[in-house]
């Protein structure tokens, strides 16, 4: 076994948690407080931020979409740069984090900061972030990953840096009331992925990573399984627990991973819009049955600890499209409505950005990708 992990950011869980904020950034700072479209206005989480941010001096910008485009962010940078701007608070779910931690990279960097994401450069330095969670799903809040989008050209790109960081994490899971019950359910499917992304590959020796990674799953299928309590606090704050353990990359240090499904679901959001985790549900299962082969014994090891199934990989795939479409999330493409030349545009961009043989083998090539895709439109 051999890894490196290090993780900066502070976590504050818990009901009531907002106010910690006054004591995290220093009242020297001059605050820009980022937020998505409007719904931290309606539940209270923008008035909670608002006081204890009362004796800091603080800029708003608001408007960051779902899948953050640099269109928006530079819009931000630009307010960053001529207001001597020195910290980021991004308040929302995995899109106004993202879209911060590319802020706060971009506004120390001279040239155009799409360099990130299509590889032309690291990332040097960047300017502190603090995040107060008001959506359970991508981990982002504690992860050094970011993923934006360009409009313009319909790209969606992911980079990771050790200044992506954020200096903080505010969890209090009673924010998440007023989430929709389709945002639930995408948290709790995009959590179930980043474990398998980590896990289904081939056996390694490496027990904490297996054992930490079933406790999730099986804490993913209790969830599922409890969807009629899912307004209940217990159920928010253990998904916000959960979704955060899935994707701080903990249970990926020193064991193969494969981000495939996320690389082809990056792909379909970039040109159809399906929500990120609805464009994962409907290639893994697909996926799986295509590369059953080379993951069979993890698939297996899944079936027997987290699902009681044995010596059936196909029934452990049934299992998993069973968990996502209790919560109400389809896996199919051909529930949508996608043009037939989703092939095309998936394969070309998947050649552009140069994922043409993913996986933990990489043999996950775009044939395999055809495949894939041909059998989640049937
Ligand atoms: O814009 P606002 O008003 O905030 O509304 C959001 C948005 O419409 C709403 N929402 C958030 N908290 C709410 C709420 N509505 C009511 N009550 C609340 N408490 O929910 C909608 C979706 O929000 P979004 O932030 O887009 O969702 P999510 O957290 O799923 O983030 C998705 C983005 O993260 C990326 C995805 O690709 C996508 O761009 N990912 C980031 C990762 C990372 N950095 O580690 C990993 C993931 O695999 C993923 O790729
Ligand atoms: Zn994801």
């Amino acid at each position: 076994m051999e890894f490196s992990y290090h993780n900066p950011t502070a976590i504050e869980f818990g009901q009531g948690k907002i106010k910690e904020i006054a004591n995290k950034i220093s009242k020297d700072k001059k605050i820009l407080l980022v937020y998505g479209g409007g719904s931290i206005k309606k539940n209270g989480v923008y008035n909670q931020v608002i006081k204890a941010l009362e004796n800091h001096t603080f800029l708003e910008f608001s408007g960051v979409e779902v899948n953050p485009t640099v269109e928006t962010m530079n819009k931000a940078v630009k307010i960053v740069k001529e207001e001597k701007i020195d910290f980021i608070l991004a308040v929302g779910g995995g899109s106004v984090i993202d879209g911060c931690k590319y802020l706060a990279a971009a506004s120390l960097y001279d040239g155009d900061a799409w360099d990130f994401l299509d590889g032309t450069t690291e990332v040097q330095k960047a300017l502190p972030i603090g995040v107060v969670l008001t959506l359970a799903a991508t981990g982002s809040e504690t992860n050094h990953l970011t993923v934006v989008s360009k409009k313009e050209t319909d790209e969606k790109r992911m980079y990771f840096s050790n200044y992506s960081y954020p200096q903080f994490a505010i969890m209090d899971a009673s924010v998440m009331a007023t989430l929709s019950d389709r945002q639930l359910g995408n948290g709790l499917v995009d959590a179930f992925v980043h474990t398998s992304e980590q896990y289904l590959t081939y056996p390694t020796s490496a027990l904490v990573n297996d054992g930490y990674a079933e406790t999730l799953f099986r804490a993913l299928v209790t969830l599922a399984d409890t969807w009629e309590n899912r307004r209940t606090d217990n159920w928010l704050e253990n998904l916000m627990h959960i979704a955060n353990q899935a994707l701080n990359f903990q249970i990926g240090a020193g064991v193969p991973q494969d981000w495939s499904t996320h690389l082809i679901g990056h792909e379909l959001t970039a040109y159809y819009k399906l929500d990120h985790a609805r464009s994962l549900a409907v290639v893994q299962p697909f996926l799986l049955d295509v590369m059953s082969e080379d993951k069979k014994e993890k698939i297996a090891q899944l079936g027997k600890n987290v699902f009681g199934i044995e010596n059936d990989n196909a029934a452990v795939i049934k299992a998993m499209e069973k968990v996502y479409n209790k919560v109400g999330v389809p896996t199919k493409l051909s529930d949508y409505k996608i043009d037939d030349k989703v092939i095309l545009n998936v394969t070309k961009a998947l050649t552009k950005n140069g994922y043409t043989a993913m996986g933990e083998n990489g043999n996950i090539t775009l044939d395999k990708v055809e495949t894939i895709l041909t059998m989640s439109m049937k």
